[in-house]
């Protein structure tokens, strides 16, 4: 599996159980990158969205001790796992929030980290990319103008995957 997450400087990713940042640019990427695959969350994720409403297009799978009909809920990593069989590795992403990332991250082969030069103020953390052990910045992306802020599309590669669902 991989991941894409948005962070700032400080490589925070939210507050008040919202992004830190509506960068149009950055919505697209997501869009473009997890359009069509499985995407996962926890509970909290979904629950930011606009009236708690999965994603559009994409096999929505939520981590969560509560259910939800619109969704395949499953109720701990054992049972996310075990869901996750049926699909591609290749085609599965995790979308956050910043528990989910972080009991994930050693799962995942890749991270699609959209870098936004500012301070948005986070409560939330990611784990910091370039001070964890076994992943490494594979692609450095140019860095662009999105309306009052700088971004860089960056990705990281983990060099010791863990294996899931065995
Ligand atoms: N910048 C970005 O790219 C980005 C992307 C996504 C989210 N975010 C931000 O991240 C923040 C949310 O992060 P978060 O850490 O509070 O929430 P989260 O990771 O989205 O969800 C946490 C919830 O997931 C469920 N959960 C987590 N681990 C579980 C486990 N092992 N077993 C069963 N259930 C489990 C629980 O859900 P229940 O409470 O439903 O039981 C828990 O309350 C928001 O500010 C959001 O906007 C940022």
């Amino acid at each position: 599996m991989n991941l894409i997450v948005a962070v700032d400087e400080k490589w925070g990713i939210g507050k008040n159980n919202d992004l830190l940042f509506s960068i149009k640019e950055d919505m697209a990427y997501f869009r473009a990158t997890t359009m069509g695959k499985v995407v996962v969350m926890g509970g909290n994720t979904l629950r930011s969205f606009p009236g708690g409403k999965p994603l559009k297009n994409r096999v929505n799978v939520v981590v969560t001790r509560h259910t939800d009909e619109d969704v395949i809920a499953v109720a701990n990593l054992d049972e996310l796992f075990c869901a996750l069989k049926d699909y591609a590795d290749e085609d599965i992403f995790v979308v956050g929030g910043a528990s989910i990332y972080h009991q994930l991250l050693p799962y995942c082969k890749k991270a699609y980290v959209t870098k936004v030069f500012a301070d948005g103020g986070a409560e939330v953390f990611f784990d910091n990319l370039d001070e964890m052990d076994g992943w490494t910045l594979a692609t450095k992306g140019e860095e662009i103008k999105a309306g009052d802020y700088t971004i860089r599309f960056d990705v990281y590669q983990n060099q010791t995957v863990k294996k899931y669902g065995e």
